[in-house]
């Protein structure tokens, strides 16, 4: 008889390509006659679920990161990656579809639509994904609701305060369940209290849906609400 044959170990499994990864990034942009050297190799990874906060020096490159991890601008070097598929180098246009199903995106300047009503806006994001517009306007109602603007749905964006157009901009970016929230300073104009309720906000629906977010914050109470703590400065991204 022969001997038995040992059982096969069994596959490790692979572990999930981060959602979102920067590699050697570099970054420069044209200064008058110089040049400024603003991302200088930065890795990171955001792993499925995670969450990650960026702080560091107005103007030390965190917009300049995130728009690069959003697939919005192109690195000088390096590459960004979805999963673990590496961004064109060029063409990043051809991504808005896929980037509106992806990613949601909080921008520091909110670019809310100035001739669209709040839940017009919010609206909009489900749009560019190519979703009904009887679902995405009840998903707009209820998420506009959670961040307190239920009561605001008809106003455009000159009407609302500013800490109103960033809660507008926060729905929005919820809207499609995002594998990945990219929120720049989403609380950076809103008192204490508004600033933690967007805060539950954003970390529920992460949760919630298993997204993954990446804060830029000033603050440091809400980044210590995040998986890990990073801080850009000099071009290099630390750990904190
Ligand atoms: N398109 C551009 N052309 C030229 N310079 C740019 C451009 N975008 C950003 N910069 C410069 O790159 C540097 C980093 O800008 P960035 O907006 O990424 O900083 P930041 O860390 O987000 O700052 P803040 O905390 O003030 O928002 C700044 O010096 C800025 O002037
Ligand atoms: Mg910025």
């Amino acid at each position: 008889m022969n001997p038995p044959v040992p059982a096969e170990p069994p596959p490790v499994p692979a572990e999930p390509p981060p959602v979102l990864r920067a590699e050697g990034v570099h970054k420069t942009f044209p200064s008058g006659p110089d040049t400024i050297e603003v991302l200088r190799g930065v890795d990171c990874a955001l792993r499925p679920g995670a969450s990650l906060s960026v702080r560091g020096p107005s103007g030390g490159g965190k917009t300049t990161l995130l728009n690069i991890l959003a697939g919005l601008e192109t690195p000088s070097s390096g590459t960004a990656y979805w999963g673990g598929e590496a961004l064109p180098a060029r063409g990043l246009s051809s991504l808005a579809r896929r980037r509106a199903r992806y990613i949601g995106m909080v921008f520091q300047a909110y670019y809310l639509v100035p001739e669209l009503n709040a839940l017009e806006n919010t609206v909009l994001a489900a749009r560019i994904a190519g979703r009904s517009p009887r679902e995405a306007e009840a998903r707009a109602r209820e998420l506009l609701d959670l961040v307190g603007m239920g009561g605001r749905l008809r106003s455009h964006p000159a009407q609302l305060s500013g800490g109103e157009r960033q809660r507008v901009a926060v729905a929005r970016a919820l809207m499609n369940r995002p594998a990945a929230i990219l929120a720049d300073e989403p609380t950076g104009n809103l008192d204490e209290r508004t600033g933690e309720t967007i805060m539950d906000v954003l970390l529920n629906a992460a949760r919630e849906a298993g997204a993954s977010l990446l804060l830029v914050t000033h603050n440091r109470e809400f980044a210590a609400m995040t998986n890990e703590s990073f801080r850009l400065e000099d071009g290099h991204l630390r750990p904190l």
